[in-house]
């Protein structure tokens, strides 16, 4: 079972309560797509900035149909100096539905350096009253020219050493007391990763490895801080911790090594009476090598605490024992000749334990739900809702004295130790996925950790006690670490469960998917992917948490991007990332493999990340900006393919990976078909958004090429006599079917029973690499072989999604790199890849049939195993968090013995949306006999029955579905089948 901690159940308790208790104010509101309710500071960073919010429902389910008919928002600035102009705007009540990415009409831009307050109501259909207020918001606006302020200012320097390991410095400064303190905010950027401190205190402790990884020569990202509570009148002391992060990483994999670390400060006091001073970071600074002796994202800390001073960051601190000098002026990391930037880190940071993961689904809640624990399984691994600090479930000691324990769950994070021992005494910690097994390992102690697919990485952090008198507590500042178990070697005393705690360690989202089955293969599945995924959002979409690599790999982000958006609110993450991929495209549109890369140009399945993931975050969030602001991006990317295919054909078209990865024995297919796969995939995503964009030209010139690709597709690879693309492997048969109008109707059902005939003649197997796998199920389901994707996925043996933890070596928490990752040996062999985690986005999308992309009209339309397969998902419940509030969708099959071929199904919609919600017939040619919602009839093929005729309901008579449309609300139907 999964095991609850006290800790979430008081967690979800508190919040279902905040969940239900929005009084009447509309709730969850976002500004420029920041989520208010979880941002501490909340900047915005654009003069017109969007606002979106969530419609209060009552908890009376008979309450349908609300729709807002009006809002008003008023925004106003405060903290004004003496001087300073109140600037206020009322949008008086718009008669608008409109209630996501609202915009902001007012003729008059917000100004930048700027508090502000806005708080909004609405009127709804049901009411003819406004809602309460929410309360006042606060914000700031950040220096909107920040870049130009930083580049220009010449006693603004970038200082650290080249000469020692410089990483800590310090300064004290006098604020006059002549008038009191308006405001104090602070910027600083720290490469590779920086910690500030004033007056003692972390700024923001939760908050680690800062700022987000980028091509820093192009754009390097810059905090900000409201530190106005922490400065006082008198003198004050500011210090920074600087570390390698990926600015001086060691060289491995061909990583660039930009020189030693370095930062730039910048703290502005604004006085009552208008007055200002700045501090600024310069050689007035004083710095010295602190504790940490080495740090290095693959190689993990060295860290000596008999170098702390736990004062250093206070004012009058004195430290007669280590050798503070003057910091040297460094180069700015900022190549202005390349059209470098310096702009504000606009997206949630990484942060380490529950600061970092957010809710907006409750997990264990079966309320409205047909599930309960028991319809589940035992799901191994850590709770999402375990608060993001993992404590071991297993501990011991080996033969060799070494202490090594398991947290059940593998993860990105690290370890908080609590030691005694004589100072001087040094401990060393290794981090690992897995436990050796006599058949990968050489070394034959079968309960050591086994790291030889860290590859170079030691993954590991050596401490150094101080020998305080009680206990001492370390944990890693600027590493991090993928892995479920941990060896101390040489550990100073005898560690127990509960001197071990390990933060988890990600960018900061709020969980937004909760998909639930009785199908309990598919539930670990799940588990893993959200798992995985969360261990692969680290300031960029990685491929993997642990070895030295770690990358933005774009193959592995374009897979995994619609998974990602279902299971997590990441806009602001992907809006950064598609910021470093348009950063280092070339001016004839290529882009390399990984961003930060060099890697020119990249396989087309790897580049597709930039048509991908705007179209993705489009169909996901509904916001038109976003295919604006990436659009000529997109257009050039495509046109950089169109060149090269344009001398090879699709042919011999380019390409570097295929289809990478296929389960051993089974070769990779035809590469050039995987290669054209993406390249019509992206002229189709192309097509798509001129028309959203309606740029007309445009949609005629690519919808012409979309159609003679098509064409061509089907002449270079189909195979007339035997019926099958290329060489008859899934893959081509499945990337084929998933294009739009490739595969000719008149031979679309050989191509089918090609597949599906392969697929039975490996036992229901896949031979797919992770470019197809995530085509192959979607493929299936809908071409009438929705029974076999449900096998395929419920499959434990080799190769499956199921082996990865029905296997004898080992129970996998998070998604392997290979199908064989068990037996295959060091190497290219991680345990916490989330490229095949693609599958996810079925889930959502077919299993439970879940379907935003028409903004405000969801559809609902959950795939139905056919009733002598139904054992394979006979329920299933699903929350998806979407920007209007909560959609539920939980249906139970034939839940009366009595009544065969039935389905039970309750949805709710939320306010301001309507829903297409279909039913499937649950076996080939069913017809429905009876469609009920609540106790009234809908629908019946019994013509002396009495419908009610409060739904619109449409019968398909092709293909048997019946369609329902309904307001927001909650709803139970009852459909059968004859
Ligand atoms: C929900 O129902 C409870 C009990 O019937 C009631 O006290 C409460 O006011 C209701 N809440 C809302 C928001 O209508
Ligand atoms: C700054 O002040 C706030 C409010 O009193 C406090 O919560 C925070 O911990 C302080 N930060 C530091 C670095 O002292
Ligand atoms: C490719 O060929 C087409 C038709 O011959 C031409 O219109 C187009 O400009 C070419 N595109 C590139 C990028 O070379």
């Amino acid at each position: 079972m999964l095991s609850l901690h006290p800790c979430s159940l008081l967690f979800i308790i508190f919040l279902w309560s905040t969940v239900n208790s929005h009084s009447l104010s509309p709730f969850d509101v976002r500004i420029d797509h920041h989520k208010v309710d979880t941002t501490r500071d909340l900047i915005i960073n654009i003069p017109r900035p969007q606002f979106s919010w969530k419609i209060p429902t009552s908890n009376n389910t008979s309450h349908r149909n609300i729709e807002q008919i009006a809002y008003q928002i008023q925004l106003e600035s405060t903290k004004l100096s003496r001087n300073d102009q109140q600037f206020h705007w009322d949008s008086k009540r718009i008669v608008s539905s409109q209630s996501i990415h609202v915009p902001y009409t007012n003729q008059h831009d917000l100004l930048s350096s700027t508090y502000y307050q806005f708080r909004l109501r609405i009127w709804l259909s049901t009411s003819d009253e406004a809602s309460e207020w929410t309360n006042w918001i606060q914000f700031r606006t950040s220096m909107f020219n920040i870049h130009d302020y930083i580049i220009n200012n010449n006693d603004l320097l970038w200082i650290g050493s080249t000469k020692i390991n410089m990483n800590e410095f310090r300064k004290e400064f006098l604020v006059p007391n002549t008038s009191p303190i308006k405001s104090a905010i602070v910027y600083i950027s720290g490469l590779g990763y920086y910690e500030l401190y004033l007056n003692g205190n972390k700024v923001d402790a939760s908050r680690k490895l800062d700022p987000g990884w980028t091509t820093y020569e192009k754009r390097t990202l810059i905090a900000s801080f409201d530190v106005t509570m922490n400065i006082t009148a008198g003198m004050n002391a500011v210090g920074v911790k600087l570390g390698s992060g990926w600015y001086s990483q060691e060289q491995q994999h061909g990583e660039i090594r930009y020189g030693p670390p370095r930062f730039i400060f910048t703290l502005f006091v604004s006085f009552e009476n208008g007055e200002e001073m700045q501090v600024f970071s310069d050689q007035s600074w004083i710095g010295r090598e602190g504790s940490i002796k080495h740090d290095s994202v693959y190689n993990g800390e060295i860290y000596d605490s008999r170098g702390d001073r736990p004062d250093w960051a206070k004012v009058g601190f004195n430290d007669s024992l280590s050798a503070w000098t003057m910091p040297e002026s460094l180069k700015s990391p900022i190549n202005v000749s390349m059209n470098g930037i310096i702009v504000i880190q606009d997206m949630p940071p990484i942060r380490a334990g529950s600061d970092a993961l957010h809710f907006e689904v409750l997990v264990d809640n079966y309320q409205q739900s047909y599930l309960n624990h028991d319809d589940i399984g035992e799901i191994k691994g850590a709770s999402l809702t375990d608060g993001g600090i993992l404590k071991p479930i297993d501990i011991w000691r080996s033969d060799s004295g070494v202490l090594t324990f398991d947290l059940g769950q593998n993860m990105a994070g690290w370890c908080r130790l609590k030691f005694h021992g004589p100072s001087g005494f040094g401990t060393y910690i290794r981090h690992a996925e897995v436990i050796a097994v006599p058949t990968i390992s050489y070394n034959h102690d079968t309960r050591n950790i086994y790291t030889e697919n860290l590859r170079e990485a030691t993954a590991s952090d050596t401490y150094i006690l101080r020998g305080d008198l009680l206990f001492e507590v370390y944990e890693p500042t600027f590493t991090v670490h993928g892995f479920r178990y941990g060896s101390i070697f040489n550990s100073p005393n005898a560690l127990t469960v509960h001197d071990i705690e390990c933060p988890v360690v990600h960018s900061e989202t709020t969980l937004k998917g909760h998909f639930t089955t009785s199908n309990p293969i598919v539930n670990q599945i799940q588990h893993n992917i959200q798992w995985g995924q969360l261990s692969n959002i680290m300031s960029l979409p990685t491929d993997c948490p642990q070895r030295n690599e770690r990358r933005g790999w774009m193959g592995d982000a374009a897979l995994t991007v619609d998974e990602a958006l279902y299971n997590f609110d990441l806009i602001k993450f992907y809006q950064n990332f598609l910021n470093l991929i348009v950063d280092v495209q070339l001016d004839d549109g290529e882009i390399p493999d990984f961003v930060p890369g060099r890697n020119y140009p990249a396989d087309p399945n790897w580049g597709t990340a930039l048509p991908t993931i705007t179209w993705q975050l489009y169909r996901h969030y509904g916001d038109i900006h976003i295919l604006e602001d990436y659009y000529d991006n997109v257009r050039n990317y495509v046109e950089y393919y169109r060149g090269s295919y344009n001398k090879t054909g699709l042919i011999n078209f380019f390409c570097r990976y295929g289809d990478w990865v296929p389960p051993p024995p089974y070769p990779q297919s035809n590469a050039h078909l995987i290669s054209s796969f993406a390249f019509l995939h992206d002229v189709y995503i192309l097509l798509n958004m001129s028309q959203v964009l309606e740029r007309k030209n445009d949609t005629n010139m690519y919808s012409m090429l979309y159609q003679h690709l098509t064409e061509e597709f089907h002449s270079a690879f189909f195979n007339k006599t035997s019926n099958f693309y290329a060489d008859g492997m899934q893959a081509a048969q499945a990337l084929a079917l998933a294009l739009p109008g490739v595969v000719p109707a008149n031979v679309r059902g050989a191509v089918v029973d090609h597949l599906v005939n392969d697929i039975s003649q490996k036992g229901n197997h896949v031979t797919t690499g992770i470019v197809s796998t995530a085509q192959i199920y979607p493929v299936l389901s809908d071409n009438g072989h929705h029974d076999l994707a449900l096998e395929m996925i419920s499959s434990t043996t080799y190769p499956s999604f199921g082996y990865m933890f029905t296997n004898p070596y080992e129970n996998a928490t998070t998604l392997w790199e290979l199908w064989d990752s068990a037996v295959d040996g060091p190497g290219m062999n991680s345990r916490n890849h989330i490229m095949f985690g693609s599958v996810g986005a079925w889930f959502y999308s077919y299993l439970a049939g879940l379907d935003l992309s028409l903004s405000n009209i969801i559809t609902i339309r959950p795939r139905m195993a056919s009733e002598n397969k139904k054992h394979l998902m006979k329920k299933l419940d699903c929350q998806l968090s979407s920007l209007y509030g909560l959609i539920h969708v939980s249906y139970t099959r034939d839940e009366r013995d009595t009544i065969d071929n039935s389905i039970l199904l309750r949805v709710t919609i939320p306010p301001n949306t309507q829903a297409h919600i279909i039913f499937e017939p649950l076996f080939a040619g069913g017809q429905c006999a009876l469609l009920i919602e609540g106790n009234q009839v809908l629908w019946s093929s019994d013509s002396s029955t009495t419908i009610h005729r409060q739904f619109n309901v449409e019968k398909d008579s092709i293909t048997g579905l019946m369609t329902v449309h309904v307001g927001s609300g909650q709803y139970e139907f009852l459909a059968l089948w004859k």
